[in-house]
């Protein structure tokens, strides 16, 4: 049974609910994709609403606390020791373009530290929880990171930078060292199930840059919960608003670190 604090119940309920809607404005999408208008307006109106219900869901159970959102930025409360960071819709443009990979991402900090995370799948009901010291969960099955421990038995994910984003020249050396030298690997367009699923031992390892604190810190929390290991692409413990990222099992970490280090050298 996952571990739930009364932080987390609140959470995953908090999801569930926000989850339901997003499920059915999902459903509409389809119908809008033929429109001529298009489904982006529609779109950026269901990830407002998400937010709003995530916010009000959490205020009610948790009047005080402060928050960090993606659209609506800081919401400040007089409790500064807790803040909840919420991305309401993770993978907006699979959401966009009908593609069933995205999430609703909650992590609670206490005292500046991950406390609680929740990263939530509605279309697949995968509810992925942490709290810290008590481990992470997918539904009710406890999570424990890959052990493959050489990167051609790996399965490594990334995001690809793109228009408007900087750095493809980057990423291009990066990709290149990192397909070299692993079994495969894969963009899902969703950071917060990037890292659920280092979690869940499905991707060995995940590397991004341009990333905000609402894109990590929930599944920063299940990573290490699950036993990974977590940085920022310099080796050096991970900011929250670092940008970028490298999480992998501890033996796999040292050796994608390396390899992403160098991949300047490889190609210019
Ligand atoms: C994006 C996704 C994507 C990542 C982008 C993020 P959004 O978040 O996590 O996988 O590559 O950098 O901005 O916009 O869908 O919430
Ligand atoms: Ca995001
Ligand atoms: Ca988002």
């Amino acid at each position: 049974m996952p571990y739930l604090s009364p932080a987390l119940n609140v959470m995953t309920t908090a999801a569930r609910k926000a989850g339901r809607g997003l499920i059915r404005d999902f459903g509409e999408l389809e119908n809008l994709q033929v429109s001529l208008k298009g489904p982006a307006d529609f779109v950026s109106t269901a990830d407002r609403r998400t937010e709003r219900i995530l916010v009000e869901e959490l205020t009610r159970a948790r009047p005080g606390y402060n928050f960090l959102v993606e659209e609506s930025g800081v919401i400040e409360g007089p409790d500064k020791t807790h803040r909840f960071i919420i991305d309401p819709l993770d993978g907006t443009t699979n959401f966009l373009h009908s593609i069933p990979h995205f999430a609703i991402s909650i992590a609670l900090e206490r005292e500046g530290q991950l406390a609680s995370a929740v990263v939530f799948n509605p279309v697949t009901d995968e509810m992925y929880t942490a709290e810290r010291s008590h481990g992470a969960y997918l539904n009710e099955k406890r999570l424990r990171v890959a052990a493959r421990k050489t990167l051609p038995e790996s399965l490594i994910a990334t995001g690809i930078p793109f228009l408007g984003r900087e750095g493809h020249e980057r990423f291009l050396g990066e990709l290149a060292a990192v397909m070299n030298a692993t079994a495969g690997v894969r963009r899902y367009g969703a950071a917060a199930l990037d890292l659920a699923y280092v979690a869940a031992g499905r991707f060995d390892g995940f590397w991004e840059r341009g990333l905000k604190a609402w894109d990590v810190a929930a599944g920063v929390l299940l990573v290490r919960e699950a036993g990974g290991f977590v940085s920022n692409l310099e080796g050096r413990a991970l900011a929250l608003d670092a940008g970028h990222i490298l999480v992998a099992n501890e033996t796999l970490h040292p050796q994608l670190l390396k390899l992403l280090k160098t991949s300047g050298q490889t190609i210019g």
